[in-house]
């Protein structure tokens, strides 16, 4: 099959498995590069394993300490005919690569919110590694069934107390304008978002794990979150997604008690602001995002998912002495987005910013580079009139 892109909106619809597998290795080598991570993490679960952070992460355990690693996700299989997604093709990628290694790697795909891909997980768990020592939590879902209740909850990216107008932009075409996202209608609203977003499947997850004696003595769990600038607090920080983030920290008081007795912790690491699936969603940010990369890639400073997940593997998980925490017990590897200088700078870009000088001030080519990458288009290496094989199993799952 010949594979190009074919988006909507900010949705590809298409998938290209060579490419998948260059992002793949490009990331493995981009690991390799910085040696490895001494007491590393030995036997990972990655929920939400498959794109953005979360494969970021499974690549920076497995070739930065030689994890094994286990992954969950919730991706379209390649079938004759059919393109699998991007997040299949990647996992298709890293497995081989893992495997070549001489690295343990398998995958579940499936619902990581019910109860049933949870058993599932520990009995891979205990049938393959015994006990985990690290479990990072990179979910990021639109919508949620509750395990116990049957309850679907949606989650809706809205302000608070009233309606937010800021300029964004079509990446894809370039084009800024206004846009005003009026503010949620009820409490509903927030509170349906925060059953998505927020942290009690992280606490499900530890709870079963826990009781299902598959935790090591010392695990570590870490999840994603995310600050960002004052420009976009109305509609993210400040907003429902951000109320989800808010639950999202305040459970690892619950983790940390949970795992006391195992001398585990539990931590929220804030990471920066990336081109993913999911941020492209989240209206507003993605200019933000491309002013933010044209002044951190001018300062020798910018960083993409791999390089923040090694650094927080390398430099805080696992660096060996005392984690520096923020006031609010977070690790901070946004460090370098908030910089004072930087925000001064995008925070000035910000103002200027129109359709005319879009290209110019900001790294919106960087922004659409990296979304075409997020699916396996754009690399150089690539024949994309080339015919390719579209049906790639993941060795793990067929
Ligand atoms: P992503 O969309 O690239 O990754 C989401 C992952 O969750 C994928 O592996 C997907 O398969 C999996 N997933 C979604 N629904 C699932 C379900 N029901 N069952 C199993 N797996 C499911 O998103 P990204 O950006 O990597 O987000 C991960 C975390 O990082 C989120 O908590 C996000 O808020 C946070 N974060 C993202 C930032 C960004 O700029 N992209 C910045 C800081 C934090
Ligand atoms: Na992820």
């Amino acid at each position: 099959m010949i594979i190009q892109p074919r988006t909507r909106g900010f949705i590809c619809l298409t998938a290209h498995p060579e490419g998948a597998a260059q992002h793949i290795k490009d990331q493995i080598e981009y690991v390799k590069s910085k040696g490895k991570i001494a007491d590393g993490p030995k036997k990972v679960l990655v929920i939400g394993a498959s794109t953005g952070f979360g494969i970021a992460s499974r690549i920076s355990a497995a070739f930065g300490s030689d994890a094994a690693t286990i992954g969950v996700f919730f991706e379209k299989p390649a079938t004759e005919g059919k393109l699998g997604t991007a997040g299949w093709y990647n996992t298709a990628a890293f497995e081989k690569e893992a495997h070549a290694a001489g690295l343990y790697a398998k995958s579940i795909n499936g619902d990581a919110f019910s109860d049933d891909i949870k058993k599932q997980t520990i009995d891979l768990i205990k049938q393959d590694l015994g006990q985990v020592d690290l479990i990072v939590y990179s979910l990021a879902s639109p919508r949620r069934t509750h395990p116990k209740t049957g309850v679907q909850y949606a989650s809706v990216l809205k302000p608070i107390d009233q309606a937010f107008t800021n300029k964004t932009v079509d990446f894809h075409t370039g084009v800024v304008t206004d846009i005003t996202i009026q503010p949620v209608e009820n409490q509903e609203d927030i509170d349906n978002t925060v059953a998505v977003m927020g942290g009690e499947d992280w606490k499900f997850w530890i709870e079963d794990l826990k009781a299902a004696g598959v935790l090591a003595e010392g695990v570590k769990t870490v999840a994603y979150s995310y600050i960002g600038p004052e420009l976009t607090y109305p509609i993210y920080r400040n907003g429902t997604i951000g109320r989800a983030k808010d639950n999202l920290e305040a459970t690892v008081p619950t983790l940390n008690e949970l795992l006391k007795d195992l001398n585990g912790v539990s931590y929220v690491s804030v990471n920066k602001a990336l081109v993913t699936q999911s941020s492209s969603a989240i209206p507003v940010v993605p200019l933000y995002i491309s002013l933010l990369y044209k002044v951190m890639k001018a300062k020798g400073i910018h960083e993409g998912t791999i390089e923040q997940m090694q650094r927080l593997f390398a430099e805080r998980l696992y660096n060996g002495s005392d984690l520096q925490l923020d006031e609010k017990g977070r690790i901070r590897v946004d460090d370098l987005e908030m910089r004072e200088d930087v925000q001064k700078e995008v925070a000035a870009l910000w103002e200027q910013a129109t359709t005319e000088n879009l290209e110019e001030i900001s790294d919106i080519a960087g922004y659409r580079n990296d979304f075409f990458q997020l699916f396996g288009f754009n690399f150089d290496e690539i024949d994309y009139e080339k015919d390719t094989n579209e049906v790639v199993p993941v060795p793990s799952i067929g």
